[in-house]
């Protein structure tokens, strides 16, 4: 068994993850006996505090990381030109400051004085300058829990999306639903969020202003709800956050430290997104192997933590 849960439901949809996948014989080029079983309790842990320089030190119970993986300073600028280079945006420090009166900028300079989830999402509901807000029906924020360890962060909302209001719930959320079931997840478990908050019309790519201008937003997302690890799903979100041209088949299924401008070096993963994965369901191995990582990422520490 991959992993040993006693929650029946549990097993029931990791079973039938299995069986969507059409598994009927061992999957992956090794046993994996020692995968670390997940308890959602723990889970559901609230994430260390950002100042906290422990996140490093307590992932790393398994092998030390390539020095390559460490992204110590995304620069989207080398992968767009237009785009603001959020780590060196001193809008992007924790400061503590007073959040802003009036109208946000559009270049992400109020973003320091924004210190809460709540008023990051009224912030962006402002965002006047950005075309993406006036052609979308809702603002797609997040779901999940905002004090979750895990933090998963897709493209774009799709049409459902954009009359919901709310990330991941259409057919691809569907899919992701199965998938992090699979590894004993659900959304109270983890916190879910796009790179863009709104719908492009007719699902067309976001302009080079577009996503710089939102960049800073996203970034600013994951300071404040300080999640231990960050899982992206998807070619777009990948390149973006990790500040690479290499397509998804290279970036995905390998851990990096993305310190997305708060000093914090964060485990991100990169996999294939549920809508891929919709069209090519025989890519559904990899996305598992993924899951794997994930699972015995968020285990190892959970081990850590228990022999304390
Ligand atoms: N695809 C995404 O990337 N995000 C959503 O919210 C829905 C579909």
């Amino acid at each position: 068994m991959l992993a040993q849960n006693d929650d029946r439901n549990e097993l029931i949809a990791m079973l039938a993850w299995q069986l969507d996948m059409g598994i009927d014989e061992a999957l992956l080029d090794h046993p994996q006996a020692d995968a670390v079983p997940l308890r959602l309790d723990q889970l559901l842990a609230v994430a260390a505090p950002a100042g906290d320089t422990g996140v490093s030190q307590t992932v790393m119970g398994g092998a030390a990381p390539h020095p390559s993986d460490a992204v110590k300073m995304p620069n989207p600028a080398s992968v767009n030109s237009g785009l603001v280079n959020p780590a060196a945006n001193p809008a992007l420090a924790n400061s503590g400051a007073v959040p802003p009166e009036g109208k946000i900028n559009a270049d992400g300079a109020a973003l320091a004085g924004i210190t809460s989830l709540a008023d990051l999402q009224s912030g962006l509901a402002k965002l006047d300058d950005c075309p993406l807000k006036h052609t979308a029906s809702n603002l797609c924020f997040a779901d999940g829990n905002p004090g979750a360890r895990l933090m998963i962060i897709g493209e774009a909302p799709g049409r459902d999306e954009d009359r919901m209001g709310v990330p991941f719930v259409g057919a691809d959320g569907q899919l992701l639903d199965k998938m992090i079931a699979s590894i004993g997840l659900d959304r109270a478990s983890v916190y879910l969020t796009n790179l863009l908050p709104w719908r492009p019309p007719g699902n067309r790519s976001p302009t080079d202003e577009e996503t710089a201008m939102l960049l800073p937003w996203l970034f600013r997302h994951v300071q404040l709800a300080k999640p231990e690890f960050v899982l992206l799903l998807g070619g777009a979100a990948a390149k973006l956050v990790l500040g690479s041209h290499d397509g998804i088949m290279k970036l995905r299924g390998r851990w990096r430290d993305v310190d997305f401008g708060d000093g914090v070096a964060r485990p991100v993963l990169a996999s294939l997104h549920p809508a891929y994965l919709l069209r090519s369901p025989a890519q559904k191995r990899l996305a598992f192997e993924d899951l794997l990582l994930l699972t015995k990422r968020l285990g190892a520490v959970q081990s850590n933590d228990e022999t304390g």
